[in-house]
């Protein structure tokens, strides 16, 4: 039995497998039964009390927290280390009889139902009240237990709310920031359709589609209230908790998270996450299986948001309830899910949850226990997991994710472009992806980072339909290339002011220099469009912007599309342009995914970026870097047949405890977590 003691307080150092434990819907003369099957999994860590507020709270004042402390130091005994979570995702039946306006509205003006979660409005001030006093409880009571190693604040946010306070608030938001109505007026082009303001007070929420500008400022103030809801309980927690000593959690402390939901695109997760000790997100598949490809990016997403390494707080235990189709993962793919997310920087692994609750919405979700408390198949492979974890913990303590590519992400370009797809097809997600996958196909590591971050240290970076191009993005990105970088720009990008506003100059707008071509024309698809040149042969689909060259030469052109429309025939779709040290690639194609890939190829090689390591296809490679400097590869066989991979040296692999020579066999959804020999 593995002895975790030494992870106890170092939460983002270690290596955790955990559940979500909810003790308060079960006898307590059970516990010692679900904390000896939990240790014999492997677990090391528990998530307790996110929805508990009937239970902590039952009225006004009236706290009940010794079954908690109880059950925290019951899971200590077996050496499981608690996460506890603010239970304010659930407000209790009581506290909205009280205040019946702390519900929130939703679009159609009504009040949302109790029962469900996520039923307040985030700027209520009985709920902020409300909330104050069951976190204060909470952490006076917790704050300094030395078993519970992090926070959790609330659970997924995510409701937007309409009401007529949620209402005046942002018009006041407007106030502060546009100053004067003038202001507003002009950055939205109001005379447009008669929109102009003349009071604050008319400024509706919009509800659907409304005025681009009106649209992508509610977005942000959406943002600042669950920020402020959020700083609310930061607030309180903060001088009860051990300081984090470190940055990275490394120094002991105890970190305050929130569990978010990978591209949920309710609000700004950089803007939120700044606050936050630690990202961490809950991933689920649904319907189907995942794809390996695509998946990573999440966790890169997540990874970029402190650019740290990060948890996942909930993942399917096999299946879940929600979906179309509620299927079970195949045998061994979950395990392989899980290395996938640590082999992307993850420091956790959590299931949600332990054991099927008897009532309530989720009866029918996947589970490690099952209704009649005993192991369900699926344990088996959270036990294997542990066992896995047991094993590299310490050889992956302190350890990270280094990348040389970086892709730049940006919720206002997203949010303007999902508003006017102006392609009914067009997914910014899917788009990024588009750039993602062939890396990852080749087992190029990316960080996902905003596109207002520093880019330091990249060989490469690639601005997928990075539409919002402001002076200081377009400065960094200028910085990036006068120094050596590569940099790859692509549809749509360039279009759009800070008010989403279209800028009064051509694509790219500022980079117009930087990149040597001007787009003339963008035309959305009925059918593909032929595209070829020196490095591929293929089409456009969805969407091509027609090229104009500027710097006819300095500026390379790649590829050229082939007859179509007519508009489009023999003109520039991809160039590249030398800048400074750098050079920058403009991509004016959505090309298929053959060409997309010798594209990026291409790219990669010339911007002199390493794979990981080479593997068969559906084997993926990565690798984490401890802090003196050893370097941990994961190599993870995604498939359901067995896979043959060449390593390039001999190596140790850590979780059989056996060396390789140069063929690694891999069983199907097979692991190997493997250290250079020699
Ligand atoms: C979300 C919630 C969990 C649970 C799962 C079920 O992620 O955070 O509480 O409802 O979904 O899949
Ligand atoms: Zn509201």
């Amino acid at each position: 039995m593995r002895e975790s003691a030494t992870c106890d307080l170092r939460p983002v150092t270690c290596l955790h497998l955990g559940a979500a434990y909810y003790p308060e819907h079960w006898p307590e003369e059970r516990w010692p039964e679900d904390i000896r099957l939990m240790r014999e999994a492997g677990l090391t860590v528990a998530r307790l009390a996110e929805f508990a507020w009937s239970t902590l709270e039952p009225a006004e004042g009236d706290f009940h927290l010794d079954w908690l402390d109880r059950a925290i130091s019951a899971l200590a005994s077996a050496s499981i280390a608690t996460v506890l979570g603010t239970p304010t995702a659930a407000p209790p039946a009581w506290l909205v009889e009280q205040h019946p306006d702390l519900l929130a509205v939703d679009e159609s003006g009504r009040h949302v139902q109790f029962g469900n979660r996520c039923h307040y409005c985030v700027n209520s001030p009985q709920f902020h009240a409300a909330t104050r006093r069951i976190v204060g409880a909470m952490v006076e009571r917790f704050g300094s237990n030395p078993h519970v190693i992090g926070w959790q604040l609330d659970n997924e946010y995510n409701r937007v709310c309409y009401c007529d306070r949620c209402r005046s608030l942002f018009q006041r938001y407007l106030a502060e920031k546009f100053g004067s109505l003038d202001a507003l007026n002009a950055h939205w082009t109001t005379r447009y359709w008669s929109q102009t303001y003349s009071a604050w007070e008319q400024i509706p929420i919009p509800i659907g589609l409304h005025n681009p500008g009106l649209m992508l400022e509610f977005k942000r103030f959406v943002t600042e209230s669950y920020r402020q809801f959020q700083r609310l309980q930061l607030d309180v927690l903060r001088p009860h908790l051990r300081p984090l000593l470190l940055v990275g959690g490394a120094g002991g402390g105890v970190w305050v998270t929130h569990n978010f939901m990978g591209w949920f695109d309710g609000f700004d997760h950089y803007a939120l996450t700044e606050d936050l000790d630690l990202a961490s997100w809950d991933w689920y598949v649904g319907t189907g299986h995942h794809d390996y490809l695509s998946s990573g990016a999440a966790h890169d997403l997540t990874r970029g948001f402190k650019r740290r390494n990060f948890w996942l707080m909930e993942t399917q235990p096999g299946s879940v309830n929600w979906s179309a189709i509620n299927n079970m993962l195949n045998k061994g793919e979950a395990r392989a899910m899980a290395w996938q997310a640590v082999a992307h920087g993850a420091d956790a692994v959590l299931y949600w949850q332990w054991r099927s609750a008897l009532g309530g919405q989720e009866q029918y979700h996947g589970t490690l226990v099952d209704p009649s408390g005993q192991p369900r198949p699926f344990y088996e492979e959270a036990q294997q997991l542990g066992r896995d974890f047991a094993a590299v913990s310490s050889l992956l303590a302190n350890s990270a994710v280094v990348s040389e590519v970086a892709l730049l992400n940006s919720y206002d370009s997203r949010w303007a472009i999902q508003w006017q797809r102006h392609h009914r097809d067009f997914d910014y997600v899917a788009h990024f992806n588009h750039y993602y996958r062939p890396l990852a196909a080749r087992n190029i590591a990316a960080d996902v980072i905003s596109a207002d971050t520093p880019l330091d240290n990249y060989k490469l970076v690639i601005a997928p339909a990075l539409l919002m191009l402001n002076e200081s993005r377009a400065a960094r990105l200028r910085d990036f290339v006068a120094r050596g970088g590569h940099l790859v720009l692509t549809i749509r990008c360039g279009m759009k002011d800070d008010y989403n506003a279209l800028l009064p100059s051509r694509q790219p707008g500022p980079l117009v220099d930087l990149a040597g071509v001007e787009i003339v024309e963008y035309y959305a698809l009925l059918d593909p469009v032929p595209v070829a040149g020196e490095w591929f042969t293929g089409t456009s689909r969805l969407w091509a912007e027609r090229l104009r060259v500027l710097d006819e030469t300095g500026t390379q052109v790649i590829a050229r599309y082939g007859e179509s429309n007519g508009w489009l025939n023999g003109h520039p779709a991809v160039t590249v342009h030398p800048h400074g040290q750098g050079r920058v690639v403009f991509v004016g194609a959505y090309l298929d995914e053959v060409s997309q890939q010798s594209l990026l190829d291409r790219i990669t090689s010339a911007a002199g970026v390493q794979p990981v390591m080479e593997t068969p296809v559906g084997v993926e490679a990565r690798r984490r870097v401890t802090a003196a400097g050893e370097e941990v590869f994961i190599a993870i066989n995604h498939e359901r047949a067995e896979q043959l991979m060449r390593l390039p040296w001999p190596a140790r692999e850590h979780l059989s405890g056996q060396s390789v020579g140069e063929e690694l066999r891999l069983a199907p959804y097979g692991v190997a977590v493997l250290t250079r020999l020699a």
